[in-house]
């Protein structure tokens, strides 16, 4: 039996394969576009002819995201909350508050340690301190969003940026440069700025964060500036998972298979 879990996010649609003994088969991450049927489609595909099995052979498919309730052939739409704390369980058991910063959401969820949420806090309608504000400012600093994560390697001043508002920041980044502060002061001045606004979403829902496992999901996971902003910020570890896109299609998956079996 095949379970699959696809996560219509607002930058990445991603589709995880799993089998009845939980492994994964297969997982896959396309950009959503502005047409997000297809992107689902194609995210659908790629996992599909991966694993060799045609989706007649899936049992059960569970969607998650916002455009979740734009998914046919669906067996239910489930938050991304409560999929993003399934999934983490099954890669960083124990985990017992998950940051998930995607393309235009922070989120930080307070789990009791076995996947099941307690408490979540979430970002205002605002693009500040998520992945569409790093992209903004990866095309004003003129390099690439996956070299943004090494780029604050070595920076030294303390830089802080005045706004984290997207418009804002993105011309106080043009002027920095124009004034000759080094790219990578900046990139750490940018991280910082990040780490401290999640930090207040964090306090929300943990306030005391000593002795408990904090782990990331989300692709802004992978910016591993972002990560040793973080954990500085917090004073411990951030525990990444492998593929930290998919930790919401996995649990999206897993819960198919959990249902489907609770219904035997
Ligand atoms: N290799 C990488 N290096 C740095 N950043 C990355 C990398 N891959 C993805 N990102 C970041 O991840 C962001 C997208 O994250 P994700 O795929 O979790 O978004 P989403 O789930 O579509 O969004 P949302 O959950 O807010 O609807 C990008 O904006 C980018 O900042
Ligand atoms: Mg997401």
């Amino acid at each position: 039996m095949y379970y699959l879990g696809l996560d219509i996010g607002s930058l990445s649609c991603d589709a995880v394969l799993i089998d009845e003994e939980e492994k994964i088969l297969t997982t896959a991450v396309v950009p959503t576009g502005a047409r997000n049927q297809e992107a689902i489609a194609r995210a659908k595909a790629e996992v599909l002819l991966q694993a060799g099995i045609s989706f007649e052979q899936v049992t059960a498919t569970i969607a998650t995201g916002y455009g979740r309730e734009r998914v046919d052939g669906r067996l239910a739409a489930v938050t991304e909350i409560t999929c993003h704390g399934r999934g983490i369980e099954a890669l960083l058991s124990g985990t017992q508050v998950l940051i998930d910063i995607g393309g235009q959401d922070s989120k930080v969820i307070r789990l009791d340690g076995a996947g099941h949420v307690v408490e979540f806090a979430m970002n205002d309608k605002c693009a500040a301190g998520t992945g569409r504000f790093l992209e903004a400012m990866a095309r004003a600093l003129q390099v690439d969003i996956y070299q943004l994560g090494e780029l604050d390697r070595d920076a030294t001043a303390d830089l802080t940026l005045s706004s984290m508002c997207t418009v804002f920041a993105e011309s106080e980044v043009v002027s920095l440069i124009a004034d000759g502060v080094e790219v990578n002061e900046i990139a750490g001045g940018l991280n910082r700025a990040i780490a401290s606004r999640t930090f207040g979403l964090v306090k929300r829902v943990a306030p005391d964060l000593s002795g408990l496992s904090v782990a990331m999901s989300g692709g802004v996971a992978r910016n591993r500036g972002v990560v040793r902003a973080l954990s500085s910020v917090f004073g411990q570890e951030v525990a990444i998972p492998p593929e930290p896109d998919t930790v919401g299609a996995l649990g999206a998956a897993l819960i198919a298979r959990d249902r489907v079996n609770l219904s035997k």
